[in-house]
This record gives structure tokens, sequence and C-alpha cells, in this order.
């Protein structure tokens, strides 16, 4: 099948809702959610079948039946996104940029063949099925509804081929933070995550399955992620496991560029260097050589390093290691450049400041 960059026009707008006779809501403990293993009353499930999208579904969280043929099994047409609704003060849900993440999702199925997918459907499926499960959007310090569409192919055949047939799924499951403290890191030298003309810069599934052997090496040394480098030297930082990564070395903000394709673009990262611009703070998008760094921790001007991510939202980072030496940076605290990012970013999240850039979808 040709798959066409235009997402196909779909059959029935109206959204189909079977809703679950009770809600599980009242088990939930908010003061101590995990991360991603709580899911709300209901899923958004959709087909494509025939070079169409059929009747969308908004069902009760469960299992779903399928053949053990399904390509994305054995062929791994497999992508996902992530993003977070906020609960305010005001009771107001609000979706943070979620145009952007369709915008994402579509440019991983062009890269992996799969069907493009409207963006009416995206988002009307969205939105209904967070307006529905609204009372799983957690208030708590911290906390948010991560939202996970996932679409995968369908096609029950045993051969590599490009498969015709996809499902698309949206779950929700109510969150806490996913590093509740400042994190380790240690700068990858041997594995890679994303080589130039490979898939590093979109969300296929496949991209975390392959990281996870090396991750489990670095967590069995007592660090919670890696700082993956290029794939040719190892010798220029890309990012982490789950986040973009930036520095602060001097009065500058520097963080990787997005050229050669190998890193996500993420929507995360984008907002936060909006917002660094606006703080009049100067921004460097370049490549950013690992003896930089070092050299940075020696001569005191790294000041601080950070992740941006949708789950780990901006997450410090406290210790670097690299070639066997751990190197520690300075404690942070409410002044440090990464706090007044991650408050900024979360006072327009859930409705604090004024949302200027239109950044929030709100729901009802
Ligand atoms: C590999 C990788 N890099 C970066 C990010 C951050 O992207 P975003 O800010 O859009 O969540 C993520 C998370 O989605 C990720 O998985």
């Amino acid at each position: 099948m040709e798959m066409t960059e235009h997402a196909p026009e779909i059959k029935r707008m109206e959204i189909e809702v079977i809703k679950s006779a009770v809600s599980r809501v009242n088990d939930v403990d908010f003061d101590n959610i995990p991360f991603g293993k709580i899911f709300s009353d209901h899923m958004f499930v959709v087909d494509f079948l025939d070079n169409e999208w059929m009747q969308p579904t908004i069902m009760p969280y469960g299992t779903l039946e399928m053949s053990p043929a399904i390509s994305a099994l054995h062929y791994g047409q497999a992508i996902f996104e992530g993003m977070k609704a906020y609960k305010g003060a005001d009771g107001i849900v609000r979706i943070f940029r979620p145009f952007d993440n369709i915008k994402r999702m579509n440019k991983s199925a062009k890269r992996m063949c799969m069907a493009q997918i409207p963006e009416s459907l995206f988002i009307d499926g969205l939105t209904q099925l967070v307006s529905m499960d609204s009372a799983w959007v957690p208030t708590q310090d911290g906390c948010s509804l991560y939202i996970r569409p996932v679409m995968f192919a369908t096609t029950a055949e045993i051969k590599v081929k490009t498969a015709d047939q996809f499902k698309f799924v949206i779950l929700t499951c109510p969150v806490g933070p996913y590093y509740p403290h400042p994190v380790k890191v240690v700068i990858e030298e041997h594995y890679s995550r994303a080589a130039e003309g490979g898939v590093g810069y979109v969300k296929a599934a496949g991209n975390y399955g392959a990281s996870l052997y090396p991750a489990k090496l670095a967590q069995e040394k007592g660090f919670d992620q890696l700082l993956w480098t290029d794939a040719k030297d190892h010798r220029y930082i890309e990012e982490s496991g789950t986040m973009n990564v930036m520095f602060i070395l001097g009065d500058k903000l520097v963080t990787p560029s997005l050229e050669g394709n190998t890193i996500l673009s993420g929507i995360t990262r984008d907002s936060v260097l909006r917002l660094a611009k606006e703080l009049d703070i100067e921004i460097e998008e370049r490549r950013i050589l690992v003896e930089e760094i070092i050299d940075g921790f020696k001569t005191g001007l790294l000041k601080e390093a950070f992740g941006t991510g949708t789950a780990a939202t901006v997450a410090p980072i406290e210790l670097i290691s690299y070639d066997g030496v751990d190197y520690k940076l300075p404690p942070i605290d409410s002044n440090s450049i990464s706090s007044v990012l991650l408050k900024t970013l979360t006072d327009i999240r859930v409705g604090k400041t004024a949302d200027t850039h239109d950044w929030m979808h709100s729901i009802g």
C-alpha cells in the first residue's frame, strides 16, 4: 500500500462511547501514585482498515484481542507519544501542546511507513477521553494525567512488508514525578541509541527496546540514566533515555542541536528554550563535545545540567560519570535556572500564569 503524507479522511467522526459500569477512581491513592501503572477508566480505540479510519470508540480500559501474527510484534511498526494534562486550582483541565504531539506522531508514522492520523481524530478522541476521565487528573504538586497515544500495525501476516492495518489507542494514567530525586547519569561510550539516517528523531517503540540493555548496565552501577553520545565516535552529547539534555555553561544555556536527526525534538525542550529566551538567557543549540562538559566541571564553568521531557519535566542532574570518574554538580536551589524554568512552565500548565504562547488546550 502506498502511504500518503496526507491523513485520509475519516468515515464517521462521531465517537461511540461505551461507559464503564463503575469507576475505579476512588480506589486510587493519589498521594502515592506510581508512574505508569494505574490506568484511568476509559481508553480511545480506532482501527485503520482498507485505507480508511473506522468508527472511533471510547470504551472501558481493558485488554484487546489480537492475532499473534500482527506485524507490530514481528517487524516493529509501533510508535507512540507522551503528553500531560493538568488540573489547576480553578478546576480546569488543560492539556499541554497536543497539536505538537499529533504533528510529531505523524512524523513518526511517515518514517515508520504507517497511516497518518487526522489531527481532528487525535484531538477529538483525546479531548473527549480526558473530559470523561477528568476525575482522574491529580491536583497534587508535581502530579498530572499522563496521556499515551500509541499506534501499531495489526496486519496479521508473517512477511516483512509495510502493514496496511493499524490500531490507534489512547491510554491515560495519573502520575507522580518520574524522577523523585536529582538524576545521576553516565556518559555512554560504547552502545548507541541512534545513528544518522536511522529513526532516533521519531518515537518508534524499537528505539526504547534497544536502549534497555545499556540502560540496565548503567542502572546496575547505580545510575538512573544514560547520556547518549553520537554513534560514530561517542564524542558528542546527544540526549538521555527519556529526555533532552541542557547545560548551563557560564551564563549560557547550551543544548545539543537537532541537526543530524538523531535526537528527539522534545516538546518540553522547545518550550524550555522559548521560556529561557524570554528570561533573557543566552541560548546555544549546537554540537557539544563530551570534553567540553568535563572541562566545564574542572574549571567551574558548568553550573547546572538538567533533562527536559514530558515524563521527567525539568529534571536536575546531580552527577555525570565519564570514563570511570564521577563528576558532581553543585546542589541546586530555587534560584537555579532549572528551578526557575520548571516553575515558569508549571505555572503556565496549571493556569497560574497567562498562557501567552497558546500552549494549553482546555477541556470542557
Ligand atoms: C528519547 C527521548 N528524548 C526526549 C524526550 C522528550 O520529549 P518531550 O519533551 O516531547 O516529551 C523523550 C520523551 O518523550 C524521549 O523519549
